[in-house]
This record gives C-alpha cells, sequence and structure tokens, in this order.
C-alpha cells in the first residue's frame, strides 16, 4: 500500500523546559528551540502540560500559542483543570494522555476501554472547540475500538514498548511490536482514524514506525533534544527528518 500522505514531524519540547527547570531560571527557552524547529522543519510543535508542571509551564503554553507558526499539539491529562485550560486556548490539536505524578515519562497508554462514557463527554467540547482530539494508546484492538467509539479523530500509538526492546536487545519483541503496530494502524485506519505514533523514537528505531503507509505522524521529543547537544537543534531535526523522508519513499 502506498503511504496515505506526507508524514509530519512534530518536535516535542518538553525537555528544553526540564533543563531549564533545573535551575528555575529563564533559559533555555523552549519557545525559542520551539521556533527553531519550525525553521528546521517540523510540521507542529508538541508540549506536555503536566498537571505538577515538571517541565512545561502555563506560561510556556502561552507563550507558544502566541508565538507559533505552525499547529500545537496540546497533550494534556483527562483533568477537568487540564480542559479549561485547552478550551480557553483552542490549540490545532489535543492529545489526552495518561498521567501519573510518580512517573518519569508517560509510560503506558490511556485505558480508553475502561473510562469510555467519561472520555467521550470530556473530549466532545474540546471537539467542539475545534481542536483535533487524539488519544494515546497501546497498539491494542480493544482500545483502538473504543477511541473510534468516543468520538476521537486520531489514535497515536505509543512506540514505548517497541523502541525499549530495541534498546535492550530483546530483538524478537520489538520486532513483534512492531508487527502489532503496523497491523493496528491499518485497523485504525479501517475504523476511520488517523494514526500516529510516538514515545523514544531515536534515529535507530524510527525508519520502520515511518514506513507504515497509515501512519501520518510522529511526535518526537527527548532524543532530539539530547541530540541537538552534540549537532544543534536544527541538525538534529534535520536528520530525523531525512530518515522518515526515507523511510516514506
Ligand atoms: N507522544 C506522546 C503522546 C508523549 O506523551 C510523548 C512524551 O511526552 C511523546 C510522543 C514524545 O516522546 P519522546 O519524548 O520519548 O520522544
Amino acid at each position: 500500500m502506498e503511504p496515505l500522505g506526507k508524514l509530519r514531524l512534530g518536535v516535542n519540547i518538553d525537555h528544553v523546559a526540564t533543563v531549564r527547570n533545573a535551575r528555575g531560571g529563564a533559559y533555555p527557552d523552549p519557545v525559542r528551540a520551539a521556533k527553531l524547529a519550525e525553521e528546521a522543519g517540523a510540521d507542529g510543535i508538541t508540549a506536555h502540560l503536566r498537571e505538577d508542571r515538571r517541565h512545561i509551564t502555563d506560561r510556556d503554553i502561552d507563550a507558544l500559542m502566541e508565538a507559533l507558526s505552525v499547529p500545537l499539539n496540546f497533550e494534556m491529562a483527562a483533568t477537568d483543570e487540564m480542559q479549561k485550560i485547552a478550551l480557553r486556548h483552542k490549540p490545532h490539536a489535543v492529545c489526552i494522555v495518561p498521567e501519573k505524578r510518580e512517573e518519569k515519562t508517560t509510560e503506558g497508554g490511556l485505558e480508553v476501554a475502561r473510562e469510555e462514557n467519561r472520555l467521550a463527554h470530556f473530549i466532545a467540547p474540546l471537539r467542539e472547540a475545534g481542536c483535533r482530539v487524539s488519544i494515546f494508546i497501546a497498539a491494542d484492538r480493544p482500545q483502538i475500538e473504543a477511541a473510534a467509539r468516543i468520538g476521537a479523530q486520531v489514535i497515536e500509538l505509543h512506540t514505548g514498548a517497541y523502541c525499549d526492546a530495541h534498546a535492550e536487545g530483546r530483538f524478537d519483541d520489538r520486532d513483534a511490536e512492531l508487527v502489532r503496530m503496523r497491523d493496528m494502524s491499518a485497523f485504525a485506519h479501517e475504523l476511520g482514524l488517523e494514526v500516529h505514533a510516538g514515545h523514544g523514537l531515536t534515529y535507530d528505531t524510527v525508519k520502520p514506525v515511518a514506513a507504515f503507509p497509515e501512519v501520518m505522524e510522529l511526535n518526537i521529543g527527548h532524543f532530539l533534544i539530547g541530540e541537538a547537544i552534540f549537532r544543534g537543534l536544527g541538525p538534529a531535526i534535520a536528520e530525523m527528518r531525512r530518515l522518515m523522508d526515507e523511510a516514506r519513499a
């Protein structure tokens, strides 16, 4: 099957804020990083306003909404506080993620099937406000079916298990995850959902996922911000873009 369209790259700038917050000052500025990412070819900027504000802050979101020329993908937990913030800003996209205070990063996908009713009511006003609503889930059939039923337009597949298996040299697990994600991308597309993917992707792991014809957007952050230390943010993003295009060709 031919790819369904151009594969977009959303650059997640959370960890620019992590470095800034380590000292509590004003630099490095995530908005400056976002503008640089735009210049380097990012199709969108992703930022996760966590409940504990450990990286991105409310002021960062205000400033990003003001400064960006590309769409903002606002990642948030399904809480009343976050819904109010999203409805005030009306970003292009909202991605609903599970959140636990004690976790280092978003460890798993959202349990949509278990909370179907609540989530359906939660995302309805966001959709009405014109936000494209995405649900971050594991490549799991019941979760995908539930995402479609609650009225999400997009699912983002959690690539963390695939990336961890690669990093730990568990190549059979890695390949099994890839097959699962590929099959579930096709299944989600059949249900009318747009498919995105992200979490933990690196230069070594991006290509097989970028090659799934139904995947329309990848959201990548931590690796790119780390790689920027060595080659600069613009070149780090340009190399990711090149690998994505190569995989897609
Ligand atoms: N997509 C979602 C929904 C996420 O929560 C994250 C991490 O915040 C990412 C993508 C990016 O993951 P990473 O920073 O590991 O590239």
